[in-house]
């Protein structure tokens, strides 16, 4: 039997038989990812000005490894790599699109970004940049006072940690 779930941080729905580990979409865990019945649309959250930034911010960081991820997937040396790249690529562009909905703003179109031509230095390169972004977000959803903010941070920095160990088994 066939049920729709539907994920608490990126709103987009997965049909199965049972809740995925991780949500297709933006890679959270599997415990956030609900029955789409007991789903709730958050839409823009009202916060405070430091949280606000802090989203900014945020949104600056996926928008940039989004386009990082994308520039690394036009030159993978291997089918492997590419599709560890594009899944990653994947992930960033639906954490930008959650920043943004909080905020209540459009996305705004990712930078262009320019990536190294083998699959070593981009995987290093990755890390660096996934390391900054857990070490932030875990700052931002300790400081927010808003419980979905607290929610977004954490969910995301935990999806972060999980690219950083994927990008590690190929360093
Ligand atoms: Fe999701
Ligand atoms: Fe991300």
């Amino acid at each position: 039997m066939m049920h729709p779930f539907r994920c608490e941080i990126c709103g987009e729905t997965y049909l199965g038989s049972s809740p995925p580990e991780r949500c297709p979409f933006c890679g959270a865990a599997g415990k956030l990812v609900l029955p789409a019945a007991e789903w709730m649309n958050y839409g823009k959250i009202e916060m405070c000005q430091q949280s606000y930034e802090d989203c900014q911010k945020a949104l600056e960081l996926e928008l940039n490894n989004y386009a990082y991820y994308k520039c690394a997937v036009a030159r993978a040396q291997s089918q492997v790599t590419e599709t560890i790249f594009k899944r990653l690529m994947k992930h960033e562009l639906e954490h930008a699109e959650v920043f943004a909905k909080a905020m209540g703003i459009e996305l705004p179109s990712a930078p262009d970004v320019t990536c190294a031509g083998d699959d070593v230095t981009n995987m290093a390169e990755s890390n660096k940049h996934e390391t900054m972004a857990i070490k932030f977000y875990i700052e931002a959803a300790r400081r927010a006072p808003e419980p979905r903010i607290q929610q977004i941070f954490r969910a995301i920095a935990e999806v972060e940690n999980e690219h950083l160990v994927t990008t590690n088994m190929y360093k």
